[in-house]
């Protein structure tokens, strides 16, 4: 009976034309029977995810099906392509190692909502019934026989996820959540509110850019008088540490974005606690020593390729004392989000479907990135998905012009609403390649300072320092948090320094060079040896 249905699907599904989808509804066969074919749909259909695609049969890699509300649906990849299973995506032949299998492997899904517990009180069911500790789960490790622990890990069904926020237990100076919209601290009215931006650099200072970053900083004034202010998230390959602890002098403040910048983004996705150490609290250490930063000023982190890195970067941040994160972003959305702390749930979608959000409870600040409207004229084109960082928001080139009017526009989303900080979020090379852009902005900024006396180009620290302590604009100009480094008068504290020239084991056959006012250390720091003592 079962294999004369099966022919009689796998007739209807025959003929599909190269990698189209055709639809076809198993009731269309003629034989066998309606009812017939809709058991069968039925049956193959029971146990199969929504959306996903398997094969009926083994004949060609490249045919699969999926299960619809309007029936089966074909598709057939191309040709010299293979449908892979694990990927659920037409992929190159060489690629694909599961045409001997008919169904994606299936994960098993442990037993957390059964109508009678299963297990005592903290304790919770593997998918195999086993009772263990319910702080196991989603904790990275597997503890089920079945690995089921770890499946089933997203915000909702995390059975260690932080709660929904409790406004009336999560207060400021400690604890923000961003409830509702137009919500702003302390519900102060926004015309009240200083609009502050956070201008952010990331990758590695050096020669390539310091020039830029003097042009930006040099003789711009806040409303208070003192230097407008911005955070550097720095990488350490190449990086020259006489120019950052120079601009840390200067009261710019210094964060940290990894030692090895690796470019392998699902390398930060899954990284394990020990690995996040070793490339943030390392690339600390790094600066620290080579920048000679000795405030512990440097409490913030900003992951590679903005690859969120889940409860382990976030528990990593927490033991090793990082105060924010500044890696997540929220979807474009108007108004725009107050940056929040972790202690309950984040409160907008994990945005990006590659991305790996924290789902615990960690007293970690989100510098949340506000995602951009990139369109010329919002009021009248149609809707286009957003942009967090400021290069990724043009496909081409801009106009001086365009990239202009994309600052006031995106300036107006946050000064007319709730003043929600705005965050312009850079690459060097998007301002310095291009004289007529980096124009554009010098001239927005010297507008925006000059037409509003509620404007403040601050720090990410600086921003928490008010949130936790909200004053209005009236009060800003004694404002004690953005008094500090008003305006640094004097020479560097070295000039140029020593250019190291060092290797290191970890790096074989690679010859890099290190810049800093300090000591030469002995090896190029690494991730195994930040200081660079050569034992590890
Ligand atoms: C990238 O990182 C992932 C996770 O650490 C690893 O499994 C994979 O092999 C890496 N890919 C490359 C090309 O190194
Ligand atoms: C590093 O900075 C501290 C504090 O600013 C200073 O006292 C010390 O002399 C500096 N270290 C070196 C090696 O210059
Ligand atoms: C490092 O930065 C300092 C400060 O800006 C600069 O004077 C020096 O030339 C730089 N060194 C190198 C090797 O680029
Ligand atoms: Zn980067």
């Amino acid at each position: 009976m079962t294999s004369i249905r099966v022919a009689a699907i796998a007739l209807a599904l025959l003929g599909i034309a190269s990698g189209e989808i055709v639809k076809r509804q198993a009731a269309t066969v003629s034989e066998p029977t309606e009812d017939e074919a809709d058991a069968f749909t039925k049956e193959l259909c029971r146990d199969k995810g929504a959306g996903e695609w398997f094969r009926l049969d083994l004949n060609d890699c490249r045919d699969v099906i999926q299960c619809t509300e309007a029936g089966l649906q074909a598709l057939r990849c191309p040709h010299g392509l293979a449908f892979n299973l694990e990927l659920q995506t037409c992929d190159w032949k060489d690629n694909v190692k599961n045409c001997n299998q008919k169904e994606k492997k299936r994960v098993v899904k442990p037993l957390l909502n059964t109508v009678e517990p299963l297990c005592q009180e903290n304790l919770l069911a593997c998918g195999d019934g086993t009772c263990i500790d319910r702080t196991l789960f989603c904790d990275g490790k597997f503890d089920c026989a079945d690995e089921s622990d770890e499946n089933t890990c997203d915000i909702k069904s995390d059975p260690n996820s932080a709660p929904i926020c409790n406004p009336d237990e999560c207060r400021l100076p400690d604890c923000y959540c961003f409830n509702n919209a137009n919500e702003v601290p302390d519900n102060m009215n926004p015309t009240n509110v200083p609009q502050m931006i956070t201008i952010t650099f990331d990758d590695a200072v050096n020669i390539e850019n310091i020039d830029l970053y003097n042009i930006i900083f040099d003789s711009r004034f806040n409303p208070n008088q003192c230097s407008i202010k911005s955070t550097f998230f720095v990488s350490h390959k190449y990086t020259n540490y006489s120019a950052v602890q120079d601009l840390h002098r200067l009261g710019h403040e210094i964060a940290i974005h990894s030692i090895s910048h690796s470019n392998n983004e699902t390398f930060w996705t899954k990284a394990s606690p020990d690995e996040w150490e070793r490339e943030m609290a390392g690339g600390r250490v790094i600066v620290e020593r080579f920048a000679n930063i000795t405030d512990s000023s440097v409490i913030g982190v900003r992951s590679p390729y903005l690859r969120v890195g889940g409860n382990n970067q976030f528990g990593m941040m927490e033991q090793n004392a990082f105060l924010y994160d500044s890696t997540m972003t929220a979807p474009l959305q108007n108004p725009p989000l107050w940056p929040y702390t972790l202690y309950y749930r984040m409160p907008h979608a994990c945005h990006g479907n590659l991305q790996n959000c924290p789902t615990r409870s960690f007293a970690v600040w989100e510098m949340v990135m506000n995602e951009m409207d990139r369109r010329e004229e919002p009021t009248i084109e149609e809707d286009l998905p957003g942009c967090a960082m400021v290069d990724s928001c043009f496909s081409n080139k801009p106009t001086a012009d365009q990239f202009y009017k994309f600052l006031v526009n995106n300036f107006d989303r946050h000064y007319l609403t709730n003043r929600a900080p705005m965050g312009l979020y850079f690459h060097s090379a998007f301002l310095k390649n291009d004289p007529e852009i980096l124009d554009a902005f010098l001239f927005w900024l010297d507008e925006t300072l000059a037409n509003n006396p509620d404007v403040y180009f601050v720090t990410m620290t600086q921003v928490i320092q008010w949130m936790q302590d909200p004053q209005p604009v009236s009060n800003l100009k004694n404002y004690e948090p953005w008094k500090e480094k008003c305006n640094v008068a004097g020479p560097p504290f070295c000039y140029g320094g020593t250019n190291c020239e060092l290797n290191t084991d970890e790096l074989p056959g690679e010859t890099l060079r290190l810049a800093t006012c300090m000591r030469c250390p002995n090896r190029y720091p690494w991730l195994l040896d930040p200081l660079g003592e050569g034992y590890f």
